[in-house]
């Protein structure tokens, strides 16, 4: 039972922690380590008194029972997220994503017929992500809707709101120069208002990145975003958002994290590009020559044997040389 020292203020026991660090890590896939077990008792005591329930087994149980078109749980979540993002964040990636992996996913679009690329920003959060590439693929010179289209989702409902309403404070801006601010936002009582030049451009869409029905509607991209979102959850529910990724990946499709995340132990399903100034991930297409380390050395070990066994054995084999 949940022990109340001070009148608003729950203390969770261990057991409770675990319940409720459970429930969320499998709705979400946010990870609450012991060390955060204060923050977790915090903010779901804050829900408890904003709802005058008296313990955590009965807020539990509502959780797990809620049947209602806005479900609790999704409010706790919203409580629990964290949403900091900035404009131009990890601008060098954003670069390469414009310079060097736009322009290799356009040729390619074109010789298969042509076609807006998809860009897909997966954990948006308030977004200025998403708002990023449309004012620099604006710069570059490419039109949205006909060159690209960006897709950009969020679990936190408040967090699309702001993204929606498109109004943002000075700390938004700390990585964009005065001149590309007063091209795209108009300033009224020191908050500035995003010009709908850029706003109409990005389509906003509230999903969990666990929601596999959902998410099964959303259209094959062709780059997803997906930075600063898994280094919340764990291993497991990690594993599980980047295969949706894979699967959701067109061929060739690039796939773009924060700078503090990697692949590692995570999936071998990609292949490590190295661009100019970033390495990106990328779902590696039918018929592609891999470029990395392993593939090299098998290449070289098959040439090596069929050097040895001479022109016949490779035409029987039925495979040619690698040139
Ligand atoms: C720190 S922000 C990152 C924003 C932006 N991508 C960036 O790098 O600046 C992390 C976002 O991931 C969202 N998020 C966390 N878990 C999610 C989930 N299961 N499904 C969708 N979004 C999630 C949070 O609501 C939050 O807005």
């Amino acid at each position: 039972m949940a022990s109340v020292d001070s009148p608003g203020h729950h203390a969770m026991t261990e057991a409770e922690f675990r319940m409720f660090s459970e429930l969320v890590r499998s709705y979400c896939g946010l990870h609450f380590a012991s060390e955060s077990r204060y923050l977790l008792e915090k903010r779901v005591g804050r829900r408890m008194l904003e709802l005058e329930i008296p313990s955590f087994a009965a807020y539990h149980y509502r959780l797990r029972n809620d049947n209602s078109l806005d479900p609790e749980l999704a409010k706790l979540v919203d409580e629990l997220t964290t949403n900091e993002t900035y404009f131009l964040r990890e601008r060098n990636q954003l670069r390469a994503l414009l310079e060097e992996i736009l322009p290799e996913l356009g040729l390619r679009r074109r010789d298969q017929g042509g076609g807006p690329l998809n860009i897909w920003s997966a954990g948006c959060s308030s977004g200025e992500e998403p708002y990023s590439i449309v004012m620099l693929a604006l710069e570059a010179g490419l039109l949205p809707g006909r060159d690209l289209r960006v897709y950009a989702s969020d679990i936190s409902r408040p967090a699309l709101l702001k993204a929606r309403r498109g109004v943002y404070r000075e700390a938004s801006f700390r990585e964009m120069d005065a001149s590309t601010r007063r091209k795209y936002f108009s300033e009224k009582d020191g908050l500035w208002r995003i010009s709908d030049a850029v706003k109409t451009h990005v389509d906003f869409i509230h999903l969990n990145l666990f929601d596999r029905s959902r998410i099964a509607l959303l259209n094959q991209m062709d780059v997803i975003l997906c930075r600063n979102v898994i280094i919340y959850f764990d291993a497991e529910t990690k594993r599980s958002a980047i295969q949706t990724f894979y699967e959701k990946l067109r061929p060739a499709g690039f796939l773009l994290l924060g700078h503090s995340e990697s692949l590692i132990n995570l999936s071998s399903a990609f292949e490590l590009r190295h661009l100019q100034r970033e390495m990106v991930y990328r779902r590696p297409a039918p018929g592609d020559i891999l470029q990395d380390r392993f593939h090299g050395v098998a290449a070289a070990a098959i040439a090596g044997v069929e050097r040895a066994a001479g022109p016949e054995a490779v035409a029987a084999s039925g495979r040619e040389r690698p040139r």
